[in-house]
């Protein structure tokens, strides 16, 4: 039952299922709003029902109308649904954080006779006492909370037909759901109760790709620990007359701070935390952060502290997202096809990130005629002055009210977009110019890197600073080889067929077939016969396969 947002800036390309994913991640039962939200009011209503959530793991032959029945006892259940990861875990949404309190003092204390626990109790609770007998395990629908297997996506991709159509496929098959959205805000609120031990004022914000609009099923849960509430608007109240002050120890430097403030977290987290396993603190990395899994949920989790540029940079690209459809489906498009070619990739090195290509994206938008989305000093020039934002000294205002944003009348569709894109960067003078989504056109590059991509709001630094000559010359490789393979499938086919469960991938789906360009310099044209050759055999070797099934 899935709402379709209506954009507020309408257009009759693009595609409501990108905006799907604004949807998700704002609310799912109210009515269709009239225009987006902020990303600050997505946040708080999702934080407000993730406090009043829990997580139950449950036997997999849980009957759940016994399950609910139980639950119930405690108050008015909103929402709940099941998942698998490492076994059958439950969301439980109550209406009110006081049934969390009931449940919980209903909870007793896991029985172990060998080993001892700690006696920290949480809202990550085991379901106790359901017999074999109930129902077996498939009466319940189960949420599947990672992304669908490449080849699967090719099949699916192969069976729609338009290029237009499999980008939207694509989007609705990788982008977050409502309820994977619900269980990353839940495990923020889970780790704040360990944190509010001993900030009590403390948040723990979700950022990056699980909230900026762009997170795929399975990606990381960046987490910010925001402990600003604490000294915020305090010392304007400065009365004449006696008065006291906080004692409070001095550090060296806000890093400094921010370090031992991990290094503790981190360190509980390791020793206290239910479910939090393979725990590292990494506090000498330019953000320093605590990165730890959360198994219950399957989710990579990396906690930083004084983070709040990044969320900046969260904000803004979830704005982005918003303005228009095309936005979303086009950086989902390219982060997906990074993926499938190695090109990103979940371990850090020299690889390009989902971040720098999500800027790649914006950038290329910018520089349609017209404009598919205005720049980032446009945004600040709409800026209102509640929108100033200053952060160590880096100016990351603009504008918060979208209505104020006047987007030009560009009607492109998603498949013209996603060729030119990929001509866009195969062509693009990395040697000389740098990406810069602020002024919306190429610079001058400042320094001597391979690729040069300008932070948005740390303008002197370059987000891209990690990637090395071969990887940046492997994706030009690609991009060059898929604005081939996008010509060719525009002169040769005709469309998916849908009546067969095994087309032949076309379009969007031959980008997404294994590539053999590797960086290595050799002429276009004996790329483009190479490439043309492989393909040619692929698709033999799948039509043999499709007669032989049938
Ligand atoms: N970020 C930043 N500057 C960087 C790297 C990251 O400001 N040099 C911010 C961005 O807002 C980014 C967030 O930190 O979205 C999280 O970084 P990361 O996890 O690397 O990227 P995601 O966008 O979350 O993408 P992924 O799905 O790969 O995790
Ligand atoms: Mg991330």
């Amino acid at each position: 039952s899935t709402k379709w947002v209506k954009t507020l800036f309408r257009r009759d390309v693009g595609t409501n299922a990108a905006a799907a994913q604004g949807e998700a991640l704002r609310k799912e039962e109210t009515d269709v709003q009239d225009g987006p939200q902020s990303l600050y009011a997505v946040l708080a209503e999702r934080q407000e029902q993730a406090e009043r959530s829990v997580l139950i793991s449950c036997l997999s032959k849980t009957s759940e109308k016994k399950f609910l029945k139980y639950l119930s006892k405690h108050g008015e259940i909103n929402k709940h649904f099941f998942y698998e990861s490492y076994g059958m875990y439950a969301v439980v949404e109550f209406a009110s954080r006081e049934s969390v309190s009931a449940l919980m003092e209903d909870a007793s204390f896991p029985s172990v006779s060998h080993e001892s626990v700690v006696p920290f109790k949480s809202r990550l609770l085991s379901l106790r006492g359901a017999s074999s007998a109930d129902s077996p395990h498939g009466s319940q629908l189960i949420q599947s909370q990672t992304s669908m297997p490449i080849n699967e996506l090719i099949r699916r991709l192969s069976r729609e037909d338009s290029v237009d159509q499999q980008v939207i496929s694509l989007t609705e098959a990788y982008q977050l759901t409502d309820e994977n959205i619900r269980l990353r805000f839940l495990v923020c609120s889970l780790l704040k109760d360990i944190t509010t031990a001993y900030f009590p004022e403390c948040t723990i914000k979700p950022f990056g790709s699980s909230v900026n609009g762009f997170g795929k099923l399975g990606c990381d849960l960046d987490m910010f620990l925001d402990l600003d509430a604490i000294t915020k608007g305090k010392n304007k109240l400065l009365k004449s007359g006696l008065s006291v002050e906080f004692q409070m120890k001095g550090a060296n430097s806000e890093r400094a701070v921010t370090q031992s403030v991990l290094s503790v977290i981190g360190e509980c987290v390791d020793q206290f935390g239910p479910g939090c396993v393979g725990v590292q603190k990494i506090l000498n990395a330019r953000c320093p952060l605590v990165r730890f899994a959360h198994q219950p949920s399957g989710f990579q989790c990396d906690l930083t502290a004084n983070n709040r540029v990044a969320m900046k940079s969260t904000e803004l690209l979830y704005l982005y997202g918003e303005l228009d459809p095309r936005v979303r489906s086009l950086v989902f498009t390219v982060r997906c096809w990074a993926r499938a070619h190695g090109i990103t990739s979940s371990i850090p090195g020299a690889w390009i990130t989902n971040f720098s290509l999500t800027v790649m994206v914006l950038f290329f938008l910018q520089r349609r005629s017209p404009p598919i989305i205005p720049t980032l000093n446009h945004l600040r020039d709409l800026a209102g002055p509640e929108d100033t934002s200053v952060i160590e000294g880096n100016d990351c205002t603009f504008v918060s009210d979208f209505s104020r944003i006047q987007l030009q009348v560009n009607t492109e569709t998603l498949e013209k977009l996603i060729s030119e894109f990929f001509e866009f960067y195969a062509s693009f003078a990395y040697s000389r110019m740098s990406i810069d989504i602020r002024k919306g056109q190429e610079q001058n590059k400042p320094q001597v890197t391979p690729l040069h991509i300008q932070n948005p709001f740390e303008t002197s630094l370059n987000i891209s600073k990690n990637v090395n000559a071969a990887q940046l010359d492997r994706f030009v490789a690609l991009c060059q080889e898929s604005t081939w393979l996008l010509q060719q499938s525009e002169a040769t086919t005709s469309g998916g067929d849908a009546s067969s469960d095994t087309a032949t991938p076309w379009g969007l789906a031959t980008l997404l077939l294994p590539s053999q360009v590797a960086g290595v310099k050799s002429n276009k044209k004996r790329r483009q016969k190479q490439t043309s050759e492989r393909i040619k055999s692929l698709l033999e070797s799948l039509k043999q396969n499709n007669q032989q099934k049938s």
